[in-house]
C-alpha cells in the first residue's frame, strides 16, 4: 500500500500542505527543526490515531492557528491511500471548541469523507515507524512495551482492538467496585459479573499477543541472527502475560511468568485454559485487590522482554546491541505485517538511518526497497549512496513546506 496524497491543515508546524507522494523510496530532508519528524507523525497518526509520543492530542493543532478567541479550530490529517488496487479517503479532525470559557476537545474520523468509530477507521493504512528513540521499547517502562503491542497490533487485528477497549472499559469499572468494596459500600457478588466479561476479553488479548510474540520472536532470530550478527547472536522475544497475583507462589517456587509466556506460546494458545487460568487468579487475588483497589492480575500489566544470548538485553545489553536487536525487531515487524496482511506497511524512517554501521544499513535499505512506499528522513543526503539517491525522490523541507523542485529554495 502507499499514500498517494497527503494534505494537512494546522497540523504542528504545517499550515496549509498539499503533498503528492510517489511510490518507492521518497527522501525527506532539511535542517533542524523545519517539520520532517511531523510529516512523518501525521502519516504515523492516520494510520494508528495516536502519536509515536504519548503526550496530549491537542499539541497536535498549530499553535498560531489555536487562538483561544476562537470558538471552534480545526486541524485537519488526511491521506489517499492506494491498497491492493482502490484509493480510499482518510481523515483525522482534530476540533477544539470554546463554549462559555470552557475548552473542550474532540477527534473526528473519516473514510471517504463519511465518519466511523475511530476503532473501525484503523487498518486502512499500514506503517511501520523507525524512530531513534525505539530503544526504550528496551530500556523504558512496561507501559512503553505494551503500547508498542497494542499500536502494532490493533493495525491489523480489528476483534483485537475491541477486546481491548471493551477490557479497558470493564477494567476501570472493576477497579471503581473495588474501591467501594474496600469502603463497605458494596457487594461482593458483583464482581463475578464483572470478573466473566474481564476474563472473556482478556484471554482474547492474552492469547493474541501470545501468538504475535511467538510470531515476531521467530521473525526477528532469522533476521538478526542470519543477516545482522552473522551467527553471533541469537534473539529471544519472550511474552510475560500478567496471569499471575503479585508475589504468589506455587508449591514453594515463585513461577516466573516467562514460563507462564511460553506456556503460552507453546500450548498452541488455547484459549479455554487461558480463561480458566485468569479466572482462578484473578479471584485468588480479590482480597489483595480490595485492599489495593486495583486488578492485579491482567493483560493491562503485561510486560514482554528481548535476550540476547540468553541474557535480558535491558540488563546486560551494550548500547550497540541494544540498537541491533531493536532494529532487527523493527525489521521483523515489516516481514510479520506483510506476512498478516499481504501487503507491504508503508514505511516511515526517521533519521535512522544515519546512525548506523555500512552493514546495517545497507540491510534495512534492503527492506526499503521492498516495500512499495518508504518515506524517510535525514538531515543531509550525502548519507545516502548515490544509486540509492538515484532511484528515490528528494524532496527539502523547509519551515513547515516541502518544496518541490519547482519551487525556489530561499
Ligand atoms: N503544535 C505546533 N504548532 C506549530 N509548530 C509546532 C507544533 N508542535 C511542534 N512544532 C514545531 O515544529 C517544528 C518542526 O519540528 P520537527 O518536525 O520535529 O522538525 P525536524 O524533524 O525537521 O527537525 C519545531 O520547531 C517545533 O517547535
Ligand atoms: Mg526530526
Amino acid at each position: 500500500m502507499y499514500v498517494r496524497h497527503l494534505s494537512l491543515t494546522n497540523y504542528r508546524n504545517y499550515g496549509r500542505l498539499e503533498l503528492d507522494l510517489s511510490p518507492g523510496s521518497t527522501l525527506l530532508y532539511g535542517s533542524n527543526a523545519q517539520g520532517k519528524t511531523n510529516l512523518l507523525e501525521a502519516i504515523y497518526y492516520l494510520a494508528t490515531t495516536r502519536s509515536p509520543h504519548a503526550e496530549q492530542e491537542q499539541q497536535l493543532l498549530n499553535w498560531d492557528a489555536d487562538d483561544p478567541t476562537q470558538p471552534i479550530v480545526v486541524g485537519r490529517l488526511t491521506a489517499s491511500v492506494v491498497a491492493q488496487g482502490e484509493e480510499r479517503q482518510l481523515e483525522i479532525r482534530l476540533i477544539k471548541e470554546q463554549k462559555l470559557g470552557q475548552s473542550s476537545f474532540r477527534r473526528e474520523a473519516l473514510i471517504n469523507r463519511r465518519k466511523v468509530r475511530l476503532m473501525d477507521f484503523l487498518g486502512n493504512l499500514r506503517v511501520v515507524l523507525f524512530l531513534p528513540e525505539d530503544i526504550q521499547l528496551v530500556t523504558g517502562t512496561p507501559s512503553q512495551r505494551r503500547r508498542y503491542l497494542d499500536i502494532t497490533l490493533c493495525q491489523v487485528d480489528a476483534i483485537y482492538c475491541q477486546a481491548l477497549s471493551q477490557y479497558n472499559k470493564l477494567l476501570e469499572q472493576r477497579n471503581a467496585l473495588l474501591r467501594q468494596l474496600a469502603e463497605g459500600q458494596s457487594s461482593k457478588e458483583l464482581l463475578p459479573i464483572y470478573d466473566e466479561k474481564l476474563v472473556h476479553w482478556g484471554s482474547l488479548i492474552f492469547a493474541r499477543r501470545a501468538l504475535f510474540c511467538q510470531e515476531m520472536g521467530r521473525e526477528a532470530q532469522r533476521i538478526h541472527y542470519e543477516s545482522l550478527t552473522d551467527g553471533v547472536e541469537s534473539i529471544r522475544l519472550h511474552y510475560l502475560p500478567r496471569l499471575l497475583g503479585n508475589g504468589q507462589r506455587r508449591n514453594g517456587v515463585a513461577e516466573p511468568l516467562a514460563e507462564l509466556g511460553s506456556w503460552l506460546q507453546m500450548g498452541g494458545i488455547d484459549q479455554e485454559a487461558i480463561r480458566t487460568r485468569f479466572t482462578r487468579e484473578l479471584q485468588t487475588a480479590v482480597p489483595q485487590d480490595i485492599a489495593r483497589g486495583v486488578s492485579s492480575v491482567g493483560p493491562h500489566r503485561d510486560d514482554w522482554l528481548l535476550e540476547v544470548n540468553g541474557r535480558h538485553l535491558g540488563h546486560y545489553g551494550s548500547r550497540g546491541q541494544q540498537r541491533s536487536a531493536i532494529l532487527s525487531l523493527k525489521m521483523a515487524e515489516i516481514q510479520w505485517m506483510t506476512q498478516v496482511t499481504q501487503e507491504t506497511p508503508v514505511l516511515l524512517l526517521d533519521e535512522v538511518v544515519a546512525e548506523l554501521d555500512a552493514q546495517r544499513r545497507s540491510l534495512l535499505l534492503y527492506y526499503v526497497k521492498q516495500a512499495a512506499q518508504a518515506l524517510l528522513t535525514a538531515t543531509d543526503p550525502g548519507m545516502f549512496t548515490a544509486d540509492f539517491l538515484r532511484q528515490a525522490t528528494s524532496l527539502a523541507v523547509q519551515n513547515g513546506r516541502v518544496l518541490t523542485s519547482s519551487d525556489p529554495i530561499s
